[in-house]
């Protein structure tokens, strides 16, 4: 029998939840009970899931603010009060998204905060506004979605690959200090997974095909991740059975790579 997942007396911060992965793992952990709260830096979307989520029955709100705004962050978090589960998810590969690869040598320093200001400070800004009331109720789980360009590396989107390993490598540092609250910390790695972002406008164009078909031999199971396929991990790791495993970072990637 399948562990349950259980999350009833928890709320969840779910970062970036408006759509895509974040918006499947907030569907996922209101269907276990939990009181979700719905990020995302665009107010209309945190709306439209946390509508979402009530019409399904589940107990949901809205949490517009920039994660990457320390201010913001912490005024969110304080409204919430209590936040016993942190799900970051809010994360980009820069403004033009996955598809936009370019070698190292030919990009501007200019240019690399925007991928570390989300992928890093956001992660570290919603950490350090959540802990303290984890720390108070002697629990909590955090769980960060980074990709397996933080394991595995990225050529052309270097400076990506570079904020995820940094988030995956804080995480492990957190889950040190706070094991001894209870708190768990732990990441998945994501490889491609169908989204608003990764679903060009273009996709049928045929040299698109090819290229997705190539990108697919890499894959053992060939097709790419849902994000249900994410949420699902996601959940366990966010309930009571996973209260015995932290400081890891689990792929979620058809078999791309392999955590050893
Ligand atoms: N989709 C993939 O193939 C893939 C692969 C590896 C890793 N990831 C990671 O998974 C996570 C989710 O990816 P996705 O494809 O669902 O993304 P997405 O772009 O479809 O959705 C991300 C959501 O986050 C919100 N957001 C962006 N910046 C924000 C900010 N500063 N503050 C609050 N909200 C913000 C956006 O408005 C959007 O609604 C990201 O961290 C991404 O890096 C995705």
């Amino acid at each position: 029998m399948p562990p349950e997942i259980g999350l009833e007396g928890w709320r969840a911060l779910v970062t970036g939840a408006g759509q895509g992965v974040g918006r499947a793992i907030a569907l996922t952990l209101a269907d276990a009970g939990a009181e979700v709260a719905v990020n995302d830096v665009v107010e209309l979307r945190a709306d439209e899931v946390r509508d979402e989520i009530r019409g399904r029955g589940g107990r949901a709100e809205s949490a517009p603010f920039d994660v990457t705004d320390w201010d913001s962050v912490q005024a969110g978090v304080d409204r919430l009060g209590d936040v016993g589960i942190l799900i970051n998810n809010a994360g980009n590969a820069g403004v033009d998204g996955f598809s936009a690869l370019r070698p190292f040598v030919e990009t501007d320093p200019a240019e690399w905060d925007r991928y570390i200001r989300v992928n890093l400070y956001g992660v570290m800004n919603c950490t350090r506004a959540a802990l303290p009331s984890m720390i108070s109720r002697n629990g909590g789980r955090i769980i960060t979605v980074v990709s397996d360009a933080a394991r595995y590396g990225d050529a052309f989107l270097a400076p990506y690959a570079a904020a995820k390993a940094g988030a995956s490598g804080f995480c492990r540092s957190i889950a040190r200090e706070v094991g001894r609250y209870n708190i768990t910390v732990n990441c998945v790695a994501l490889g491609t997974i169908r989204t608003p972002t990764t679903s060009r406008p273009d996709a049928d164009s045929p040299e698109n095909v090819e290229r997705e078909k190539q990108q697919l031999k890499k894959y053992i199971i060939r097709r790419k991740g849902e994000p249900e396929d994410v949420a699902g991990l996601v959940g366990f790791l966010a309930g009571p059975s996973a209260s015995w495993i932290t400081g890891q970072t689990y792929p979620v990637n058809g078999g791309y790579s392999f955590a050893l």
